[in-house]
């Protein structure tokens, strides 16, 4: 009788058979690439802290997203950086808004990608917060935001968007967005909520990226302690009883254990985002040849499907995408 161990063995090293007994396979239509679409013509700003990725005018994000779609990845999500940042996040629910106009040019140019919107007031404040701040308190509004990601939802939907994701954290967001969808005929327009966002330092490129620093304090208020995960799982299944269709978990690699707990509570689909900060990190190594990219980057993304994640938004998109093609 051979010890069990080399039984388990045996199927490792079997060349064939890796392939039939491997349990997770990453594929290019488990992504949603996130872009940043900024106002203006033929800009292409790089973003020093994320090689390989680019503030794009509508022009150009068209080309990007064209990319992503021909390499089989199911969607993109779209990040707006306004002309012009006021106290009302104005640029936000602006029916010509920058994400509302890429949103239009891009459903022209690849009908069956997937456009998901992000619905936050971050980029648009004048102070970076993810709501309306009164000064005086020096205090986000919650329930004046609502109203506002709730007509951003809307304006989105109405230039095409298929998905809404709100990433803001304020409370009730979900059924005030889906009041909103509902009366305005987008009863079909489903919501990915970011049920369990963290308050991490790993968001420091994308406020680089995005230009949404917050200007004073910070985003404790409305993010969650990292140190909590049955927290995650009370803020998921208020998303889920306020409507949401999908919930996430970010960041996802510090956090597979809320993942995966995610995961198992509900039967909706689980999605992760693998945020800027997971990105710079690998890129930097790699950049400096302390780690093997392709490698790095394929088992980082292994390991967040592995954990749970039915939809993966990363950075990493592209990439993945053609290593899978080799
Ligand atoms: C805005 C928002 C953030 C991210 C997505 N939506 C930043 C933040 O909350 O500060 C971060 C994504 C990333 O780091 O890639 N609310």
């Amino acid at each position: 009788m051979p010890f069990p161990a080399q039984r388990l063995r045996r199927t490792r090293r079997t060349g064939g058979l890796r392939g039939l007994v491997r349990e997770t396979e990453l594929s290019p239509s488990d992504f949603i690439y996130p872009i940043f679409v900024i106002a203006g013509e033929d800009v292409r700003n790089p973003i020093s802290s994320m090689p390989g990725i680019f503030q794009l005018s509508i022009n150009h994000a068209v080309e990007e997203a064209k990319r992503a779609y021909s390499l089989g990845i199911s969607g993109v999500l779209l990040f707006g950086i306004p002309r012009e940042k006021d106290e009302a996040a104005s640029g936000a629910y602006d029916p010509e808004g920058v994400v509302q106009l890429a949103t239009r040019a891009i459903k022209d140019a690849a009908p069956e990608l997937l456009v998901v919107g992000d619905v936050c007031l971050c980029e648009y404040t004048s102070h970076g917060h993810c709501g309306i701040v009164d000064r005086e308190l020096g205090e986000v509004l919650n329930d004046v935001s609502l109203e506002l990601l709730a007509r951003t939802a809307s304006t989105q939907a109405e230039a095409g968007v298929d998905v809404v994701a709100p990433s803001d954290m304020m409370d009730g967001r979900v059924a005030a967005i889906r009041a909103e969808l509902d009366r305005e005929g987008f009863e079909q327009t489903p919501i990915m909520a970011y049920s369990a966002k963290y308050a991490s330092a790993f968001y420091g490129p994308f406020r680089e990226a995005a230009e949404s620093a917050p200007q004073f304090g910070d985003r404790r208020g409305y993010q969650m302690d990292p140190a909590n995960a049955r927290e995650a799982l009370r803020e998921t299944e208020l998303d889920i009883e306020e409507g949401a269709d999908i919930v996430m978990v970010k960041p996802a690699l510090p956090y597979l254990d809320v993942l995966r707990r995610v995961r198992e509570r509900t039967d909706l689909p689980v999605a992760a985002y693998n945020v800027s900060g997971e990105y710079s990190m690998l890129k930097a190594a790699a950049g400096n040849g302390w780690l093997d990219e392709e490698r790095a980057v394929m088992e980082a993304l292994t390991g967040i499907k592995r954990a749970g994640a039915d939809i993966i938004i990363s950075y990493h998109a592209p990439d993945v995408a053609r290593w899978l093609q080799k």
